[in-house]
This record gives structure tokens, C-alpha cells and sequence, in this order.
């Protein structure tokens, strides 16, 4: 379940509105929310969060979000501008990621528009999509903060144009084609409690779920793009299995020599071939892979 709350009863009609538009529910004026059962009359009274329950609470400084099996820890406070300060360069793991031609980028994963920012630091034009009303609304927040903010934050929120929806229908909409297409689909779970993913995914998460159409996603994006498909993986995460869902241009494992292309690769990347312990007879694996710290994004190169 999705809470909306105000921290102030100025904001109370902006809570409201928002509670329609993301279809989330509203925290009644004067309660406060607590986790669990809670027994005997209380001051104020209290409405009861679960475990997987997100709170979106409205504050001067912009919005918040919590888990509901803890409202009263601190949660995720985006800091766009944070990242707008410290852009990656173009020999990051990013920058390498995203090759020599990105004059138009699509992040077609938006999420929180995190990456988005990082992206509109690499490249002139960035179109972000994201189809979770929640996301669409906090990347929304994240420009109108950057356009109030430092010259430079100003300009990254120029390049941005978001969309809100799924990807696989504007893609094939897009008009010139995008050079870059960046894919940041929802990882698996992590099984170890000590490895949680970072809270922001958590709580996205916790409201969007899975994305089970990543493969299908993939598979578009490499009809689409003109160039390239960066898809973001944890370090150790399998390739996503675009198997069933091929284009046809017979780029998959089975049908393509060596991988690799000297115009994308750089040093210390590593060729796909080893990169997957999926099914190679039919799971299009991508040309290069460039590690990062924790995370790696595999490069998909396009020949049509
Ligand atoms: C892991 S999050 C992305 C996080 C993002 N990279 C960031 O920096 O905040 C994945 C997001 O992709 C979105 N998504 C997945 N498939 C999509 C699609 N086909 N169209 C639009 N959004 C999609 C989900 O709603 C989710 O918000």
C-alpha cells in the first residue's frame, strides 16, 4: 500500500490530489501512523503501516519517501542535485558504456531518475521514461529542484524531457531514434539480508514490483536504438534472457561469431562470451560488458 501524507496542512490539498493521481491513500489530518497493531486509544490516533507498505510524505524541501515497517525512520530524501554536482566523466564505466555517439539517450527505466541525471551529464538530450506514476511524479520533483538550483544543475534539467508510460509502446515512436537506449530493469531479489539493495530500490520496489517484461523491453530497445542498448546489471546478475523475444537480426550467441566491435570496446572491458550462465543456444548475450565497482552494464551493439 502507497500512504501520501503532509508534514504541514498547507500541503494537505497537494496530498490529496496526489493520493488520486497515484491511486495511493491518504493519511487523515491529524493521525499518525505507527507500525503493526497497535492496542488502546491513542494520542493522536494512530493508522497502522505494514511490512511493503511506502509512505510519500510532502515537505517544504520536497518529498520523502518511507517504509512503512519503519514510518519513522528517516527513508529516502532525493539529492539530484548531489549527483548533478559530481557528474560521472566520459571514461567512467558509464561513460564508456554509453560509446563515442549519444547526441540523443533514452533511460527507458527512469525509476527515481537517478541514472537519468548522470545520463543528461554525458549526453546533450536525454528522453527519461518511466511508467510508475510514483516515479514519474519523483523525477518530476528532482527537475524542479535542479531548475532552481546551480548553473550547472539548471542545465542538466534542460536536457531531461520525461515521459510518462511504458516503454515498449514509445519507443517505436520515437522520431529521430535515439542513439542510446539504457535499460535499468529491477534486479532479483538479493537473498542475503546483508547484500539489501540500496532503500530507494527497496521502496520503488515495494510500489512498481518486478519487471517481468524486461526481456521483451530488451528486444525492443534493440530494434529501436541506433546505435547501442546499455542494460545495468549487478555485478553477478545473469544477462537478461532476451531468448525468446529475439528480433531476428541474428545477433543472438548461436548465430554471431567473436562478439565484439573495436569502435565500443575499451580496455579492461570483458567480451561477452563468458559473461552469462544462461542458456547460450538461445539467450542474445551482449558485445561488451564493462564492469563498475558493484555493477556492470552490458552493451548490446546494433548493425541493422
Ligand atoms: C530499477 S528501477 C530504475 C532506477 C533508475 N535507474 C534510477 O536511477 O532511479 C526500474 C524502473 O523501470 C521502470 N520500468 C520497467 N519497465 C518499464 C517499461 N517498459 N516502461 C517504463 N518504465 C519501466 C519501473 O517502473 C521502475 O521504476
Amino acid at each position: 500500500m502507497l500512504w501520501i501524507e503532509a508534514d504541514d496542512p498547507v500541503r494537505a490539498d497537494d496530498a490529496r490530489r496526489l493520493a488520486a493521481r497515484l491511486g495511493g491513500t491518504l493519511v487523515t489530518p491529524g493521525t499518525r501512523l505507527a507500525h503493526g497493531r497497535v492496542r488502546g486509544a491513542t494520542t493522536p490516533p494512530v493508522q497502522e503501516t505494514h511490512d511493503g507498505d511506502v509512505i510519500l510524505r510532502l515537505t517544504a524541501s520536497g518529498p520523502v519517501l518511507r517504509s512503512g515497517a519503519q514510518p519513522e525512520r528517516g527513508g529516502y530524501r532525493p539529492d539530484h542535485a548531489a549527483l548533478a554536482a559530481r557528474p560521472p566523466g566520459r571514461r567512467s564505466a558509464l561513460g564508456r558504456a554509453l560509446g563515442d555517439h549519444r547526441d540523443l539517450v533514452v533511460d527507458a527505466t527512469a525509476g527515481l531518475g537517478e541514472d537519468t541525471v548522470l545520463l543528461a551529464a554525458l549526453a546533450p538530450l536525454v528522453i527519461a521514461i518511466e511508467r510508475s506514476p510514483l516515479g514519474a511524479y519523483m523525477i518530476e520533483c528532482a527537475l524542479a529542484a535542479l531548475a532552481a538550483g546551480t548553473d550547472r544543475a539548471r542545465a542538466i534539467a534542460r536536457r531531461i524531457d520525461l515521459r510518462t508510460g511504458d516503454a515498449r509502446t514509445i519507443l517505436p515512436t520515437l522520431d529521430p531514434a535515439p542513439d542510446v537506449i539504457y535499460l535499468d530493469p529491477m534486479f532479483e531479489p538479493r537473498r542475503r539480508a546483508s547484500a539489501l539493495a540500496p532503500l530507494p530500490l527497496r521502496l520503488l520496489r515495494a510500489v512498481v514490483g518486478d519487471d517481468p517484461d524486461a526481456a521483451d523491453l530488451l528486444a525492443i530497445a534493440r530494434r529501436t536504438a541506433r546505435r547501442r542498448v546499455v542494460v545495468k546489471r549487478r555485478g553477478r546478475s545473469p544477462v537478461i534472457d532476451a531468448g525468446g523475444h529475439g528480433d531476428g537480426t541474428g545477433t543472438d550467441a548461436s548465430s554471431r561469431g567473436t562478439p565484439g566491435d573495436s569502435a565500443g570496446a575499451c580496455a579492461g572491458d570483458t567480451a561477452a562470451g563468458g559473461a552469462s550462465r544462461v542458456d547460450a543456444r538461445s539467450t542474445v548475450l551482449p558485445d561488451h560488458v564493462i564492469r563498475g565497482t558493484l555493477l556492470r552494464y552490458d552493451v548490446y551493439l546494433i548493425r541493422h
